[in-house]
């Protein structure tokens, strides 16, 4: 591992927490979803049949292996943003691993430590010639570490250009703005001879949508409640769970999909780390997730304006999903 997960975490997490269920339209930010009991119920979301997105994702990078590769001049150090169980790089890294002798070098960044720790002890079994250092950090962190690392250590002969990967359609959590902040940003840290894979989820019928994140087994219901278990683990809150409901709408107008968690009753909620108490009006709702669907023309423009060109749009047969190959321009 190269870093440990800053100390500052559990403080930011309460600052984010008391700003965020304190404000008019309550919200949290789903990142603090990762804890290891939500990496594991993300896991089990994507295996859940009304999940499309982590199916097609996985298919259109196994179809389209040969063709990317070809895209791509390699050898090239590979960087996952947010990488979780890596189930889907396994085929990249694989794939690399062949044609890269004697070594693929792979740095996955996340800031759930449990399952980074766990995928990269998995794939350094199962793919001989890898080589791992994970970073438990967030994305700009983490992607600054690789870079530092890659750029030192050149004498080991870790291919100095880097394949960043946004996979999981992720891009989708943030608002556009922040969207086209955070490629600006992932734009500043990488050479024209670098590459960026990136997914995004693309508009559809949005019975299609809503389904996938109102699976009949209940988990992401279980995931999305799961954020006020860890703030009764972390924060010494006493929320009760059975008051609260998991909520996932189609937003036609902003083209997105919104979790919400909804309030069963009128009730107060204490924190102890913060020493605060919160009002929850029966209905009221604390906004958890926004999962943006794009079209190909945002796509288009999003990358255009943050300094890439598109080598290459991967698509599933329905046009669904879309795997983007980017080049910095
Ligand atoms: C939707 S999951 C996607 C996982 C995997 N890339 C996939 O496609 O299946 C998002 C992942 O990003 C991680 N994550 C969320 N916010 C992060 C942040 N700010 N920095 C680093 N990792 C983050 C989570 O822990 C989780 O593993």
């Amino acid at each position: 591992m190269l870093n440990k997960y800053n100390k500052n975490t559990l403080f930011e997490f309460a600052a984010d927490v008391s700003r965020g269920l304190g404000d008019k339209n309550k919200q949290l930010s789903p990142k603090y979803f990762y804890d290891d009991v939500g990496s594991k119920l993300f896991e089990k979301i994507c295996i859940q049949p009304e999940y499309y997105p982590t199916r097609i994702e996985y298919d259109i990078i196994k179809t389209n292996l040969k063709n990317i590769t070809k895209e791509l001049d390699l050898p090239l150090s590979l960087v996952e943003l947010g990488s979780g169980n890596s189930k889907k790089t396994f085929l990249l890294l694989e794939n690399f691993a062949q044609l890269q002798k004697p070594f693929a070098y792979y740095f996955p960044i996340d800031v759930s430590h449990k399952i980074l720790h766990e995928s990269s002890n998995l794939l350094s079994t199962v793919i001989n010639n890898l080589k791992i250092h994970y970073i438990h950090d967030d994305f700009f962190n983490g992607l600054k570490i690789a870079n530092d690392y890659i750029k030192n250590k050149q004498n080991l002969a870790i291919p100095e250009n880097k394949l960043v990967i946004f996979l999981g359609s992720s891009i989708g959590n943030f608002e556009p703005e922040q969207a086209k902040s955070f490629l600006l940003n992932i734009r500043k840290n990488l050479k024209t001879s670098d590459y960026f894979l990136i997914g995004f989820d693309l508009q559809k019928d949005q019975y299609v949508i809503e389904n996938a994140y109102n699976d009949k087994n209940g988990i992401t219901a279980m995931f999305n409640l799961n954020i006020l278990n860890r703030i009764n683990k972390e924060l010494g809150g006493n929320f009760n769970l059975d008051f609260f409901e998991h909520r996932a709408f189609y937003n036609n107008k902003e083209n997105r999909i919104e979790m919400h968690l909804v309030s069963k009753l009128d009730q107060y909620v204490y924190i102890k780390y913060i020493d605060k108490s919160f009002h929850f009006r029966k209905n009221e709702t604390i906004h958890t997730e926004n999962s943006y669907k794009y079209t190909q023309k945002q796509i288009e423009d999003i990358s255009k304006d943050a300094g890439f060109t598109i080598k290459q749009l991967f698509f599933d047969k329905n046009n669904w999903f879309v795997l983007s190959l980017l080049k910095p321009i």
